[in-house]
């Protein structure tokens, strides 16, 4: 669990949660495991109950029983200790109980209800309810048009109800504004938690404390000193058993306008007036509607995309992404893609923000990289001191999680001698390395009613409407050479080129 919450945080209120897609695999992969550490972590009320729905037959014992082995895998690589602790597993799961249902038919929710009421009476709760869809995004709108049919999403009685909704939210712009009309019918902004996982992650909740919990940084923060920003996500992982969910989606729908515009957002956005949800994510909208949307024409200009053939992640052999499960061999899919965007505000104009994102890359390695200017005059350029290295400030998010801050130094000797030198915070040296899903901190702050962490409607819009004209322009433009990087490498070329047009390079990811 992150250090504060565990330091010094108080269990959130009664709640019963009810998770849609209980036998799924986010279920077993991330939100049972985060709520094992909230558990451990003495962060879950003793007034609460988990309810999982789903469509497949389980009895409440073996439904509990498959997820202790994925609950087992985590804390095993999560380092502390090697297994779990069974009081803490058995406090959670004598609280688990499963309901066989289609999210489909309205029974569903008249069998929820008297099963909610029943755990309510013996848990407690106080008649608060979370709604977890960790399901298809398929169902999304169906679950909450039920949920609101069967009063459960109603708070007449002052209690809470409340929905997270898990990505993808929407598929483009249309659609997305689709599911934002369609919940908005159900339910109030207030009671809706869009999750993005990213923001569960220490590291990148940490980009706002640094900047604006420091008088140092701030000042620098602008055009004035700042001559461009990369920001990689990239990843060695393929597609893995995802091909049919990535055939339709790609790298730009699923990493794009969520997680990286996450990362864009906190770098760009300028300092709220309070830490409140509203002020926080009023602007983080305004960063990203700041971008500037290209028109068609310029798609090629601004945007890159890329599809891994054969090649070697650590110096083992991999497939081709045409040659994955549930891929077509003729696939155009992207699994890459770069972009440079243009925030058109006071603070950024002139200053590119490139971004890529992709899989199969030589290195895992998530990272804000900010460059900035040449000091105004070279005031050592008749010493043997070579041009002075630039000064970069990198913000790792993932992994080896920390700050560095490069710059020359003067090598010691009769000479001048200009050498670069690193300033380095990692979090682990500071404070531990902690196991942690990342859902944690976003379950507690759902339990709390902290919506801080979460996507209001605009902040979804907001992303959509800048990758819109890429995804049409895309859609009606076959790419003419996939795959077009090896699986190892550092993406395709044209991303190289996308930089060189301006003058600058990528940084390698190593
Ligand atoms: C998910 C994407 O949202 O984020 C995946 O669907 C991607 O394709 C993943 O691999 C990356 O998240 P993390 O936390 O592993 O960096």
């Amino acid at each position: 669990m992150p250090h504060d919450r565990a330091s010094g945080a108080k269990p959130a209120g009664p709640c019963c949660m009810v998770i849609f897609g209980a036998a799924g695999d986010l279920t077993k992969r991330l939100i049972v495991p985060a709520l094992y550490n909230l558990a451990c972590a003495k962060l879950l009320p003793s007034e609460f109950a988990i309810l999982g729905v789903d469509l497949a037959d389980h009895t409440d014992q073996d439904w509990q029983q498959s997820l202790e082995a994925m609950t087992a895998d985590f804390v095993h690589h999560g380092g502390q200790s090697s297994t779990v602790n069974q009081g803490v597993w058995q406090w959670l799961t004598s609280r688990m109980s499963y309901l066989k249902g289609d999210f489909n038919n309205p029974a569903t929710y008249e069998s929820l209800k008297s099963k909610l009421e029943e755990r309510d009476a013996k848990q407690g709760c106080g008649g608060n309810y979370l709604f977890y869809l960790a399901i298809a995004d398929r169902f999304f709108a169906t679950v909450v048009k039920h949920l609101g049919e069967s009063r459960l999403a109603c708070e007449d009685d002052g209690h809470w109800r409340r929905v997270v909704v898990e990505k993808p939210f929407g598929h483009d712009l249309p659609s997305a504004k689709e599911l934002n009309r369609a919940i908005l019918s159900v339910l109030r902004e207030e009671q809706i938690y869009r999750i993005d996982h990213f923001l569960g992650k220490e590291t990148v909740q940490n980009i706002m404390m640094f900047r604006f919990a420091n008088g140092l940084f701030e000042p620098l923060w602008t055009r004035d000193r700042i001559e461009h920003v990369q920001i990689t996500v990239a990843e060695t992982v393929g597609v893995e058993a995802r091909g049919r969910f990535y055939e339709h989606t790609g790298a730009l729908r699923d990493m794009v306008p969520n997680h990286v515009f996450q990362l864009v957002a906190m770098t760009a956005m300028e300092a709220p007036n309070s830490f409140g949800a509203d002020a926080v994510r009023a602007e983080k909208a305004k960063a990203i509607d700041a971008v500037k949307v290209c028109n068609p024409a310029e798609v090629d200009c601004m945007a890159v995309r890329g599809q891994y053939g054969a090649g070697e992640i650590a110096g083992k052999p991999v497939a081709a992404y045409r040659q994955e499960p549930d891929v077509s061999p003729q696939s155009q899919v992207e699994t890459y893609v770069a972009l440079k965007l243009q925030i058109q505000n006071w603070r950024w104009a002139g200053v590119p923000f490139y971004i890529r994102t992709g899989k199969r890359l030589a290195s895992r390695k998530s990272q804000i990289a900010i460059k900035f200017k040449e000091a105004p005059y070279r005031l050592f350029r008749d010493t043997p001191a070579r041009d002075p290295a630039p000064n970069w400030l990198l913000i790792r998010i993932q992994p080896d999680e920390g700050i560095a801050l490069e710059f020359g130094a003067k090598i010691p000797g009769p000479t001048m001698r200009l050498g670069d030198v690193r300033m380095d915070f990692k979090y682990e040296d500071y404070f531990g390395a902690a196991p942690a899903t990342g859902y944690e901190t976003l379950l507690y702050d759902v339990m709390q009613g902290d919506a801080t962490l979460f996507q209001r409607a605009d902040n979804i819009e907001a992303g959509w409407r800048v990758v819109q004209p890429v995804l049409d322009h895309w859609g009606q433009n076959a790419p003419a050479n996939f795959p077009n990087y090896a699986a190892g490498s550092q993406g395709p070329a044209k991303a190289d080129d996308l930089l060189k047009r301006d003058g600058h390079a990528w940084r390698l990811v190593d």
